[in-house]
């Protein structure tokens, strides 16, 4: 069943984070579905523009509606991460997505508002709820690289919010996306987020880049052949204090990334022989459907799929 992301945040807010999951093909697909099903987790589809050009975003879209049909018992949000205006617009028309991220948190604020504005409103007139972002997270996020992390001013989102009447606010609090996060300690900044529930008591925040890289999946892979060095991420005992503080979705790609490469270095380590890519996709996607199981009870939304559907009553 394919709800709105507001719908989901109105159920978890201030209990659980929903996890915000980017997929790229079939397989992911098949696995992120069987393992949100298996936890008996709402969930969160992200797709990205990057993700929409690797194939075709028709295929993306397709993959959806006949997951859908193939999993009765999920309960999703299908979402366009990082969109610009133009995405959000052709996400808004697709009849697929129930909600869009407009990322325009690397013009000035006034700028930021009237694009932002312009996407709430086109899509609030179909049904579709909005992400939008404040501050931003170092790094590349999408096209647009950041040397340096621009944290969200809290007074600043409490008048984003009430220019916008967006659905949900991504705050940039010291995460930033990929496999290397922080150089020593983490910081995050959870005075920012409690800034904000004070200011904004109620409304869905957002935390990107929030992937864990965990150690020892980053061993395997290296053990395997890979080289990834000093990489790092966000300790996952943070997610429930992110959710008590209003944080209602928590994005996790990386993980995901580092899932696929370990099954695919160590497959084919152990099983030089083999070429069929159905060989590997057969470990992957028990591994994945694991892997999101496992992450749905970090985030606390594991079992809370039949109240969310008895909340809807559909
Ligand atoms: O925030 C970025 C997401 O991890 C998506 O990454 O643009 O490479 O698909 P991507
Ligand atoms: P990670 O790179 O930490 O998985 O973050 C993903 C993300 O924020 C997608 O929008
Ligand atoms: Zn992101």
């Amino acid at each position: 069943m394919i709800v709105t992301t507001k719908e989901l945040f109105q159920q978890a807010y201030g209990k659980y984070a929903i996890g915000a999951y980017n997929i790229n093909n079939l397989e992911q697909t098949m696995g992120l579905f069987k393992g949100n099903v298996e936890s008996k987790a709402p969930f969160i589809v992200q797709l990205s523009k990057g993700a929409r050009s690797y194939t075709h975003k028709l295929m993306l879209e397709s993959m959806m509606t006949t997951a859908d049909k193939i999993f009765p018992d999920a309960v999703f949000a299908v979402h366009l991460d990082h969109g610009d205006e133009e995405t959000c617009m052709d996400c808004i028309a697709s009849g697929v997505y129930s909600s869009v991220m407009i990322d325009a948190s690397h013009f000035p604020i006034e700028k930021n508002i009237e694009i932002t504005k312009r996407v709430v409103d086109a899509a609030h007139a179909k049904g579709i709820v909005v992400e939008a972002e404040l501050g931003q997270l170092k790094g590349i996020e999408e096209d647009v690289h950041a040397a340096e992390h621009v944290y969200t001013k809290p007074e600043e989102a409490e008048y984003f919010v009430k220019q916008t009447g967006i659905d949900s606010l991504a705050c940039a609090i010291g995460t930033s996306h990929g496999a290397f996060k922080f150089k020593g300690d983490q910081k995050l900044r959870f005075d920012i987020l409690e800034k904000i529930q004070k200011l904004l008591p109620g409304f869905p925040l957002v935390m990107h880049g929030s992937s864990s890289v965990p150690q020892d999946e980053v061993a395997r892979i290296n053990a395997a052949g890979g080289a990834i060095k000093g990489a790092s991420g966000v300790d996952a005992s943070q997610f429930l204090g992110a959710a008590k503080l209003g944080v209602t979705k928590i994005n996790i790609d990386t993980d995901g990334r580092l899932v696929w490469c370990r099954v695919h270095r160590e497959f084919f380590r152990d099983h030089p022989e083999k070429f069929d890519l159905r060989d590997p996709g057969k470990v992957f996607i028990p591994e994945y459907a694991k892997f999101i199981a496992a992450k749905n009870v970090l985030l606390g939304s594991a079992g809370h799929v039949d109240e969310v559907r008895a909340a809807l009553k559909k």
